[in-house]
């Protein structure tokens, strides 16, 4: 297979090279371009190849030689000489002389933001608009369908001359492909990624020309129902596949990677209404009749939310199946009809688009909720053409004209960034492990210390709001001869914490009591906890106020969920008397029994007891680090819980009087 790679390559540089001779000064340097890589001839898979190109001296100019900064350009090729198109290319670039990106023209940048972008632990790049690399034999050899070419300035620190400041690697990170090790040559840096050997048969596929599905916690579907020369309609479904994933109040966005503009919604609405953009844009020039007054959104990343229930029946923006809960996509688990959302929109397109076939969706998909879990969406993949069964009850489908596939997959937060804590106790110690230090961030850290570990409290210090626990904090620590830190540790910040009591341990069961309290204005509706206990969540016998299920599919989690008509978690409120009375926080409780049947080993004190993971709404909950200790003479406390049911019941009756 010759495709005329090396040549395509010598030109660019020649071309290349003679514009920049112009500039040459002695701060700047150019790459004498080495042989191109002979490999590409051998590769059946995917070529990638990072080239290069020059740099140039940055101010200030600097004595210091590691800090000097210099401006740097450079390509990467992605090229498919393999049998099978790549959809949804993704590259890895393994920078390593502190690089800051500030421009990658013809690719994205996946997971951050925008140029300029710290890409001195490397970085992911991703295709603009289409991101397809079809195969020579669909293409009799076109190398513009074929690869693409990112050209790469930027910024890299301390590399001078006649050092080059090569990344560390380049590598293909999609799914099913294997990259060996990179081979340098002076400038030049290229490997070969070849597909995956599946070692079992695969199983017979019905052949299409389209990606299979991809499986993941929130899957998004962008189906085009109609297409026209300048426009086309979209729906968007959002479907929730994760039994712990959930959404509230949602804000979706995107971002235009064509020009692309909203001219109408139904379902849902763009947080601005703002069509300036278009009108000093080139949509302006291009649409000189169009009315601009009427068009929804010009902006490039539009933010979309939910419409309230009320708005479900409107026929200019609702009666869109699916659409118009608030912004509220539950687990399938809780309520199947509430786990999906969908709105519709015409768009618009600019030159070169105006074809009926040219479409591209929008790229960097990103979608938010209120006290919900974090998702991290892939680019968008061409799948085959979603079905929509008829609605009048006749025996056929319409089939979408075209459809892409997002997947958003729940990733765990950083530390410190949490929207949910715990705190534990138990009944063989007074004292209560409160939730961690700036569990949920701190802002103003001039007051407090951040790193130092919270401050033991007593039980009904939990009642009351971060701010008027201090007092209680300390006469608590002299009373138990604790050491208080001359600088306080701050809060936790969280605007939901919940508590976990081991409330008994006997010989053949044990019990424990959760606390779920709301200290924002807000009520949370439908609310759910998840509970993974390793060991002992196979025990789960019953909770006895809330409606409990023990997962199948996720391991060692138990479900909870508010009872019928108790399924809110009210807002934090003011005390009875405001003026001296501290805010009560909203609150849910209860009791729930395990066994100890299955094993009996397991020791509730040293740990067995406390969960691994919290989540609340989807949320992962920071949990703290250590747990309460028992001080040695727990078994005379174990002896007087034997006889457990009369326990319960007795729990039971006195928990609208506990915390
Ligand atoms: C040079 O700059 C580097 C990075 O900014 C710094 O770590 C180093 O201490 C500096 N060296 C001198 C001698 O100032
Ligand atoms: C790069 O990695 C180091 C070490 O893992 C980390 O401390 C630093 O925050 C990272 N920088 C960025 C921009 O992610
Ligand atoms: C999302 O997770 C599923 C499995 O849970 C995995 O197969 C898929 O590749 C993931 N997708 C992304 C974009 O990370
Ligand atoms: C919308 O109409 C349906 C069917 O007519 C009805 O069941 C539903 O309650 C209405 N919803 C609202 C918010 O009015
Ligand atoms: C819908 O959500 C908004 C916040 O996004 C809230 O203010 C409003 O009360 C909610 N409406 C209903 C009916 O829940
Ligand atoms: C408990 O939740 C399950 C699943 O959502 C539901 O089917 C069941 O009716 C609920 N039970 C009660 C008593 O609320
Ligand atoms: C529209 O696109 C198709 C396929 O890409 C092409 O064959 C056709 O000539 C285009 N039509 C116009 C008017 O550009
Ligand atoms: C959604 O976006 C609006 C407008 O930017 C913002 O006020 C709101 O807080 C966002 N909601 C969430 C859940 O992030
Ligand atoms: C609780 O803390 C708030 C905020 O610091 C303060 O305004 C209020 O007076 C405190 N209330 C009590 C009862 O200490
Ligand atoms: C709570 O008290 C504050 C003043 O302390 C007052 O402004 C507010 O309206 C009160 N809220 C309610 C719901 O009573
Ligand atoms: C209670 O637990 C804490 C934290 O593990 C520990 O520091 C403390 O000594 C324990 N108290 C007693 C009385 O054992």
């Amino acid at each position: 297979m010759k495709f005329g790679w090396v040549h395509v390559l010598l030109l660019l540089h020649l071309s290349y090279l003679t514009n920049r001779l112009i500039l040459a000064q002695e701060d700047q340097e150019q790459a004498t371009p080495s042989a191109p890589p002979p490999s590409v001839e051998k590769c059946n898979g995917i070529f990638l190849s990072y080239q290069f190109l020059s740099r140039t001296k940055e101010y200030p100019r600097l004595k210091n030689a590691t800090a000097q900064g210099w401006a740097f350009q450079s390509t990467a090729t992605i090229l498919n000489t393999g049998m099978v198109e790549l959809e949804a290319w993704e590259i890895y670039i393994g920078f390593q002389h502190r690089e800051v990106l500030v421009g990658a023209e013809g690719a994205i940048l996946v997971g951050s933001d925008d140029f300029p972008a710290d890409a001195s632990n490397g970085t992911h790049l991703s295709g603009s608009a289409s991101s397809v690399l079809k195969t020579a034999a669909d293409t009799a050899g076109d190398l513009d369908q074929m690869q693409v070419q990112i050209k790469l300035t930027g910024t890299q620190f301390g590399v001078k001359p006649p050092r080059i400041p090569m990344p560390k690697t380049i590598k293909l990170v999609n799914p099913g492909y294997k990259c060996p090790a990179v081979k340098t040559h002076k400038t030049a840096m290229w490997v070969c990624c070849t597909k995956e050997k599946i070692k079992r048969k695969p199983k017979k596929v019905v052949k299409t020309k389209f990606f299979p599905r991809q499986e993941g916690d929130l899957s998004i579907s962008y189906d085009i129902t109609a297409a026209y020369d300048s426009s086309y309609m979209a729906l968007v479904t959002m479907e929730n596949n994760s039994p712990l994933g959930r959404l509230d109040h949602w804000n979706l966005t995107w971002e235009w990677m064509r020009g692309e503009f909203i001219y109408s919604m139904k379902g849902a609405y763009t947080r601005l209404v703002d069509y300036t953009d278009c009108i000093y844009g080139a949509a302006g020039q291009f649409y000189q009749q169009m009315d601009f007054s009427n068009v929804l959104n010009c902006q490039k990343k539009p933010i979309i939310s939910d419409l309230p229930k009320e708005r479900a029946n409107d026929t200019k923006i609702g009666k869109v199946p699916n659409c118009c809960r608030n912004g509220t996509i539950l687990p399938k688990l809780m309520d199947p009809s509430q786990s999906k959302s969908a709105f519709q929109m015409q768009v618009y397109k600019l030159p070169p688009d105006m074809n009926r076939t040219a479409i591209n969706p929008p790229q960097r998909w990103k979608i938010v909720g209120l006290l919900n879990p974090e998702y991290k969406c892939s680019a968008p993949i061409r799948v085959a053409p979603t079905e929509f069964p008829d609605t009048s009850g006749l025996q056929f489908s319409t089939l979408a004209i075209a459809t892409w596939q997002i997947v958003c997959n729940i990733t765990t937060r950083k530390a410190k960034t949490s929207r949910c804590c715990v705190s534990f106790s138990a009944y063989y110690n007074e004292s209560v492990i409160p939730c961690n230090t700036c569990a949920c961030g701190c802002d103003d850290t001039s007051t407090c210390n951040e790193d130092a570990q919270a401050m033991l409290l007593p039980s009904e210090a939990l009642l009351v709001p971060f701010s008027n626990r201090t007092a209680k904090a300390k006469a608590w620590a002299k009373l138990k001869h604790f050491r208080i830190p001359k600088r306080l540790p701050c809060g936790d910040n969280c605007g939901v914490s919940i508590n976990w009591h081991i409330n008994t341990d006997y010989k053949t069961g044990w019990s424990a009591r959760i606390t779920l309290f709301n200290w924002q204005e807000i009520n949370f509706e439908n609310w759910f906890t998840a509970i993974q206990l390793k060991k002992t969540s196979s025990g789960y016998e019953k909770a006895y106020s809330f409606n409990g299920t023990l997962l199948k599919d996720h391991k060692n989690t138990i479900f909870l969920q508010g009872l019928v008509g108790l399924n809110f978690l009210m807002g934090e409120t003011n005390g009875t008397n405001p003026k001296s009375d501290p805010k009560v926080p909203g609150k849910q409780q209860t009791v729930i029994s395990f066994t100890k049947k299955h094993h009996r080993r397991v020791n509730i004190v040293k740990g067995d007891g406390f969960p691994s993971k919290i989540l609340f709404n989807g949320e992962e909950c920071s949990l703290p680090k250590r747990i309460p200790i028992a001080n040695g003479n727990h078994c005379h406390v174990n002896l007087l819980h034997v006889a457990l049911p009369v326990f319960v019941a007795f729990a039971l009756m006195g928990l609208k009087n506990q915390y």
